[in-house]
């Protein structure tokens, strides 16, 4: 049986890691990386950290607008599966490599796997929406991390092939935990201390891209007493130098390039709360079992908000302070898989 994967942007070299790993050894795998994106500590520093396979074929189309970036790569990948005719495309998330990826592989009749299938956050004004909804609808294998995504599958009359095998986000944290622990040292090439700080990271279009939230954003942060550490993503960096903002004049704020997996891992494990806009980091928030805020109107990851693990804020500065000082003791539920999402899904696959 032959695989191709398609990944290009960060949160999809993490989620293919643990799932190559396993698939490898049972069917052939190529990967196609789009290029989505291509920064080494956006792309290249995940490969090496997590022994990822070299991509087999390397589209390396870059930064463009929503409709160029996915159309390039529509093309090149319909050009690689016309050639490698692979039995089944497989695809993560809800990125634009996503989109293209899947609606190559449908026009040419290949079925596709989606992992992380069925996250709904209900506002199709968000490119992450339209992707995965668009994606669910053309797979032929839907990989579901929790309960509530079989759900809104369910929902939308998706019921075939549709399984429940858990988060590959958990297998990733816990099979890089320990060698986080191991080989990590950003907390001492920081110079800070454990639980002494707040891990901050800002990204997605909704937050960067509307000044007035993004304003908010950066009004509640400077309001906050404790230090800010924010590995800061280049969309957002991007934005913020073109809007004008001095990062260095926000209080007790220390702002870094992107960090490799086990630092953000360690990071993350050590940090008093977390302050965020990613899905990823939501999650592995909860993984860990930091208190985080969600600087969003809404997330696809519901269960973490029960009993307050993930508190939802939107970008109204009140709120972002409110939640980030309250006192919360949540009690944390086992709703992401047993950490062997991967093998469950190649036991299924190779089915
Ligand atoms: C993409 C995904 C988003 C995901 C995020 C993960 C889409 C529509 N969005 O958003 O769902 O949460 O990845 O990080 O697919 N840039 C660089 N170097 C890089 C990559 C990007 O400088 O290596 C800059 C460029 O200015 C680029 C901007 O970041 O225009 C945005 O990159 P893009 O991949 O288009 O979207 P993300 O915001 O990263
Ligand atoms: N991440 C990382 N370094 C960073 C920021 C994030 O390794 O500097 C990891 C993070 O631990 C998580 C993933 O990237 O596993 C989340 O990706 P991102 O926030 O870019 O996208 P999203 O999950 O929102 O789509």
């Amino acid at each position: 049986m032959k695989i191709i994967t398609i990944i290009g942007a960060r949160p999809q070299f993490i989620k293919a890691a643990p799932v190559s790993r396993v698939l490898r050894a049972h069917v052939e795998e190529l990967i196609i990386h789009t290029g989505q994106h291509y920064d080494t500590n956006m792309s290249d520093i995940f490969f090496e950290e997590l022994n990822i396979p070299k991509p087999d074929f390397q589209l390396g189309i870059g930064s463009f607008s929503h409709g160029k970036q996915t159309g390039e790569m529509l093309v090149g990948i319909e050009r690689i599966l016309l050639k490698e005719k692979p039995d089944y495309v497989l695809v993560y998330g809800d990125t634009n490599s996503t989109l293209a990826g899947s609606l190559a592989a449908s026009k040419l009749n290949i079925p596709i796997i989606h992992i992380e299938a069925g996250l709904r956050s209900f506002n199709k004004k968000m490119p992450e929406e339209v992707n995965r909804i668009l994606t669910d609808h053309i797979s032929e294998y839907l990989f579901c991390p929790t309960d509530t995504a079989v759900g809104n599958l369910k929902n939308e009359n998706i019921t075939n092939n549709v399984i429940n095998v858990g988060d590959v986000m958990y297998d990733a944290v816990l099979y890089n935990r320990e060698l986080a622990n191991e080989k990590s040292e950003i907390i001492k090439n920081l110079e800070i201390s454990d639980e002494d700080y707040h891990l901050i990271t800002i990204h997605r279009a909704e937050n960067t891209d509307d000044p007035e939230r993004i304003k908010n954003i950066l009004e509640a942060l400077n309001e906050i007493d404790t230090l800010k550490v924010w590995p800061i993503h280049p969309r957002t960096k991007n934005v913020l130098k073109s809007m004008g903002y001095n990062l260095d004049d926000i209080h007790n704020l220390k702002v870094i390039e992107p960090v490799g997996y086990l630092d953000m891992l360690t990071l993350e494990s050590q940090a008093k709360k977390i302050i965020t806009d990613s899905g990823g980091v939501q999650k592995e928030a909860y993984f860990m079992r930091i208190p985080c805020v969600t600087v969003r109107d809404q997330t696809e990851w519901i269960e973490t908000l029960k009993y307050d693990a993930n508190i939802l804020t939107g970008t109204d500065k009140q709120s972002i302070l409110e939640a980030v000082a309250k006192e919360t003791t949540p009690e944390y539920l086992n709703v992401f898989g047993d950490g062997h999402a991967a093998e469950k899904i190649l036991d299924i696959i190779i089915q």
